[in-house]
């Protein structure tokens, strides 16, 4: 049978993506952010999010169909973030979605943002294997989820009690002076200095701690009173050496509970997303850890792990190709949505 052509949707944060693929192929992904915005702020402004959304919206949705040289009358499908995300912007997304399925006639189909994380690595990887146990890592979420069928059973098996991975990086760079977002620069910085410098806590990994649980807000505090002590002593900070105790810290925690939660449940196959998995350092240890252990690792390239409108086409694809029922016009969006 023909793969289904579908445009998908995202807005469930500050990136306004729409892309559109040919059942596991990717035909365009546009993206228009307002980061640089939010970068004043040192945060994702939600307000601002959504003004920019409603402005971006239109122009990058035609910006993908002239990529892509597909015609709006040729989509199977279109699909959109209907959650988990700020709310606002959910909605921008999920209003436009409405009008073209509206307007086209076409079926509309709103998908979980987390989903649609893992979904994505298809359009690198080929179809992804089931079940595949994804560790998803960015500045909204840290989450640890079993994939049986991507369309209807994505189970959690642990999250993030407080700061997500991304969320962690972003504060430390505050508190070093290195602006936003603080994952590359730490990412880069890191490389330079020495992971076992400092040892920082590991949260959440005693026996008795939740398994597959993430705690991120001791490791910051222990780190901002690290650095806060050095410049009460009027020593000087050795940023490096931070930074990639820091990130050892975080990536040794992510690695050890993805690659037990495999193990445990018998699955031989983690992919990891968000945009913390452009972490060279999580990349590395993962690799490493999936090795030893017998699992194939697939991390999709950089651009497709950060919010894209390409991971929304790719799972609204595979909705349609397994025949799943689509959303009607009265979908709304849910910034809570669980998986
Ligand atoms: O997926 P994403 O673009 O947006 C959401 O938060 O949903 O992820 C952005 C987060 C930021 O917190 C950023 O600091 C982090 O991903 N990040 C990284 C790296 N690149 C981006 N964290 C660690 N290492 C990196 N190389
Ligand atoms: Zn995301």
């Amino acid at each position: 049978a023909d793969e289904p052509l579908v445009l998908g949707i995202e807005t469930s944060c500050d990136e306004t993506g729409v892309g559109i693929v040919h059942g596991t192929t990717l035909l365009a992904d546009a993206v228009a952010s307002s980061v640089d915005t939010h970068a004043r702020f040192g945060g994702v402004v939600p307000e601002i999010a959504s003004r920019a959304h409603l402005e971006a919206m239109v122009p990058t949705i035609e910006r993908a169909l002239k990529t892509a040289g597909v015609s709006p009358k040729d989509l199977d499908g279109i699909a959109v973030t209907a959650g988990p995300g700020l709310a606002g912007a959910l909605l921008v997304g999920v209003s436009a979605a409405k009008a073209y399925a509206y307007a086209l006639g076409k079926p509309l189909y709103g998908v979980n943002h987390l989903a649609s994380h893992i979904c994505v690595d298809q359009l690198e990887h080929g179809r992804l294997p089931e079940p595949t146990m994804a560790l998803l890592v960015s500045g909204g979420h840290s989450s640890l989820l079993l994939s049986s069928d991507i369309t209807s059973d994505v189970r959690p098996m642990g999250a993030t009690i407080d700061d997500a991975a991304g969320e962690a990086f972003d504060k430390i760079a505050r508190v070093l002076d290195l602006g936003f977002p603080g994952g590359p620069v730490i990412d880069r910085l890191a490389k330079e200095g020495d992971p076992a410098a400092i040892a920082f806590p590991r949260g959440l990994s005693t026996a008795k701690d939740p398994a597959y649980d993430f705690s991120f807000s001791g490791l910051k505090t222990a780190v901002a009173r690290w650095i806060e002590a050095k410049r009460a002593a009027g020593e000087e900070v050795p940023v490096r050496d931070v930074a990639a105790s820091f990130q050892e810290a975080v990536v040794d925690v992510l690695t050890r509970k993805a690659v037990r939660a495999c193990k445990d449940e018998g699955v031989d196959h983690l992919m990891i997303g968000g945009g913390v998995a452009a972490n060279s350092r999580l990349r590395a240890l993962a690799q490493e850890r999936c090795e030893r252990a017998g699992i194939r690792l697939r991390v999709p390239r950089p651009g497709l792990c950060t919010d894209n409108g390409a991971m929304v086409a790719a799972l609204g694809a595979e909705m349609v190709a397994r025949n799943r029922p689509a959303s009607d016009l009265e979908l709304s969006a849910d910034s809570s949505l669980p998986v």
